[in-house]
């Protein structure tokens, strides 16, 4: 039997609650050492409240220390690679938070790190690990609906986000922060990306300096297209109001030459349907409960935390890998560029 790994928690935010809880659950996995945060009051604060023995203001006293195996990087996007790469050099394998880095460079740099000391890294793209979402990937690889399809998300969260990440440009903003998951995700479906179009709007400007309004459209290698779109820019519902009776993801449709695959059911219900002919007056193939109309239920989070303990003990890839996980960033910042030039953007695939 092996032993749980000894861990320690770098960045005591808002998120943090949902690692820790998982990681407490399974004791028989992880062992918490300690937590650190810039903010003394956080880290304090965390510690008490998860019964940690050790709190850090500097999370460097947390990855130099022997004793621990490994770290979770939960600080904002702009402070993981600092640590993420530290901390491997110092032989530590990595847990980090999406998304990957502010900046591909960075996320390239993290992902040597991690092939230069062999350690595990592994990015919390936490919908690879959602059965919904691997669900909906399965049905489109096995060709139900046939291939190319053309992949039309709507994501429309009328709210704020407390996280000054949301709504500061310098942090990130909108597209990469919120959105590398769905970023990652497509790549997880569709393969390689080849060309990037994208359209931003900023209709808050007294509430924020990113962009909260855009559409994107990405065209795979494979020749599937997906087409995103998410505002965060309706006025009156403060920062803490995630919708107005709407689901996160109001709509998804994936059209293919065989068939299509929709979310939510006809009544509204978080059901997903498959339909796999044109003569089906409505009545869908196959239809799936969906725990989370975003995509990630909550078995997921503690999936990808079991199966980053398995990638360390078996000395397994993780889930996405490094070089993966870097797709999200080249995509994002790909959607920026195309966005001020008005132009699309070309990538290597
Ligand atoms: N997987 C998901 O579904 C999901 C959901 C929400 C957030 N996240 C990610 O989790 C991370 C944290 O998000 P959050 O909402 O908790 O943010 P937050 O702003 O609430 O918390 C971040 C914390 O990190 C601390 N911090 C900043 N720089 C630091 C440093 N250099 N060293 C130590 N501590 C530092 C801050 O003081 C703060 O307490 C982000 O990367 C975010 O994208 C993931």
């Amino acid at each position: 039997m092996n032993a749980p790994i000894k861990t320690a928690v770098i960045g005591c935010g808002r998120f943090s609650r949902t690692p820790l809880g998982n990681l407490k659950k399974h004791t028989e996995l992880f062992e918490l050492t300690g937590v650190a945060d810039i903010d003394a009051g956080a880290a304090r604060e965390t510690a008490r409240q998860w019964g940690i023995g050790r709190w850090e203001t500097d999370g460097a006293r947390l990855i130099d220390d022997p004793d621990v195996e490994a770290i979770l990087v939960l600080t904002p996007a702009l402070a993981h690679a600092e640590p993420t790469i530290r901390a491997l050099r110092a032989g530590k394998h990595v847990f980090c938070e999406k998304p990957m880095a502010r900046r591909t460079a960075d996320a390239r740099a993290m992902a040597a790190a991690a092939r230069d000391a062999g350690r595990v890294l592994q990015v919390g793209y936490v919908m690879r690990h959602s059965p919904d979402a691997q669900n909906l990937r399965r049905l489109i690889r096995e060709g139900r609906i046939g291939r190319p399809v053309f992949y039309r998300d709507i994501w429309a969260l009328a709210k704020g986000n407390p996280s000054p990440s949301t709504h500061d440009a310098r942090l990130g903003g909108g597209i990469i922060y919120e959105h590398a998951h769905w970023l990652d995700f497509v790549a997880f479906v569709f393969g390689p990306p080849a060309k990037v179009y994208a359209a931003t709007m900023r209709l808050k400007p007294d509430l924020t300096t990113a962009d909260d309004t855009f559409i994107l459209i990405v065209d795979f290698a494979s020749g599937d297209r997906a087409v995103w779109s998410e505002s965060w820019a309706a006025r009156g519902m403060g920062w803490d109001v995630m919708a107005v009776g709407r689901k996160v993801r109001p709509t998804l449709d994936v059209i293919g030459p065989k068939g299509s695959i929709h979310f939510p059911s006809p009544a509204g219900e978080r059901i997903l349907s498959l339909y796999e002919s044109a003569d089906q007056n409505g009545t869908p193939t196959e239809q799936w409960a969906w725990e989370q109309d975003w995509g990630a239920n909550s078995a997921a989070y503690e999936g990808e935390l079991i199966d980053f303990y398995r990638c360390v003990r078996e000395g397994l890839s993780p889930c996405p890998t490094p070089d993966e996980a870097v797709t999200a960033n080249v995509l994002a910042e790909a959607a920026f560029e195309s966005s001020r030039t008005g132009e699309p953007v070309y990538l290597e695939v």
